[in-house]
């Protein structure tokens, strides 16, 4: 069930926090969220300071939750001086796809050993992405699928997650959601901040298509001139999410053979067009 444990701070996990283009202040507040939340527990017991130490990054897909979420571990690492703070990425879908009975007993398993041995080492950050696979709404289960089950385990990651609060005061859950509307609400209640990272803004937009074209420049130093047509970029790529407009900058050299061939002769009409075509098959698909 664990995807990734290291000891932070890490470089990798600096460039991660850097590379993700969101406001200032919604950093800003992640960080001393987290740091408050840390110190309070630290403090004061659960019974006179009722903070979970959970903080829920919720957004559509490509938004950044995932690399924002993983370099706000290392952010706080970093604060936190003399200690090197234990990093655990949790994979919810390993727990959620055990067989019948089997992922309420991987949840409680998670919160109640995996978990707490790390934490007696020291301070730990738990990632738990995509966390609506093991903390699904109860009041929205159906009865296909595997209901009971899932249910069970929604009942177990509650618990757990109170368990975490009164006893193990230096750990840090980041929990994040593709669909916070198929969270269990109270799940969400116990978030000390749930922070919406929505569709990048214009200027969002700006830094990703100027961070992409500087990296193709320092391979390619002819695409540097495509940086003077930002603004068009910008205007054109409304709506699209983070990751596709990373991913269209980079690949709009495949427009053709020959730029495919020789990245530095794309023209900012092609990647104008790249971005155009990304945007109307994403409203096709109906991402928007
Ligand atoms: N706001 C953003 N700024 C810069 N890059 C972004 C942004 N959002 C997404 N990306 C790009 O998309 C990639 C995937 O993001 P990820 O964290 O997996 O998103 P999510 O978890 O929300 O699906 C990132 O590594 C980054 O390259
Ligand atoms: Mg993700």
């Amino acid at each position: 069930m664990i995807a990734e444990e290291i000891e932070l701070p890490s470089t990798a996990f600096a460039a991660a926090w850097n590379s993700i283009k969101v406001e200032a202040a919604l950093k800003d507040r992640l960080v001393a969220g987290a740091l408050l939340s840390l110190q309070l527990r630290q403090t004061f017991s659960f019974e006179d300071m009722p903070v979970h130490g959970m903080v829920v990054l919720s957004g559509p897909p490509g938004t950044g939750k995932t690399t924002l979420a993983r370099g706000l571990a290392n952010q706080v690492a970093q604060s936190l001086k003399g200690s090197r703070p234990r990093f655990v990425q949790i994979d919810p879908h390993a727990l959620a796809s055990a067989s019948l009975g089997r992922s309420q007993k991987e949840v409680t398993r998670l919160f109640h050993e995996v978990i707490p041995e790390r934490a007696a080492q020291g301070p730990c950050i738990v990632l738990l992405d995509e966390v609506e696979t093991i903390a699904a709404d109860r009041q929205k289960l159906s009865l296909d699928s595997n209901p009971v089950d899932v249910h069970r385990a929604t009942d177990a990651a509650l618990a757990g997650i109170d368990v975490l609060s009164r006893k193990h005061r230096n750990v840090l859950l980041i929990a994040t959601t593709n669909f916070p509307e198929a969270l269990d609400k109270a799940f969400l209640s116990r978030a000390d901040a749930i922070e919406d990272i929505g569709l990048p803004s214009d200027s969002a937009r700006l830094e990703i298509i100027e961070d992409a074209l500087k990296q193709l420049a320092s391979r390619w130093p002819a695409l540097d001139a495509l940086r003077k047509r930002s603004k068009e970029f910008v205007a054109a790529s409304a709506g699209l999410d983070g990751r596709r407009l990373r991913k269209t900058v980079t690949f709009a050299a495949a427009g053709t053979v020959e730029t495919a061939k020789d990245p530095g002769r794309m023209t900012a009409h092609q990647l104008l067009q790249a971005i155009e075509t990304a945007v109307d098959t994403q409203s096709r698909v109906g991402v928007l």
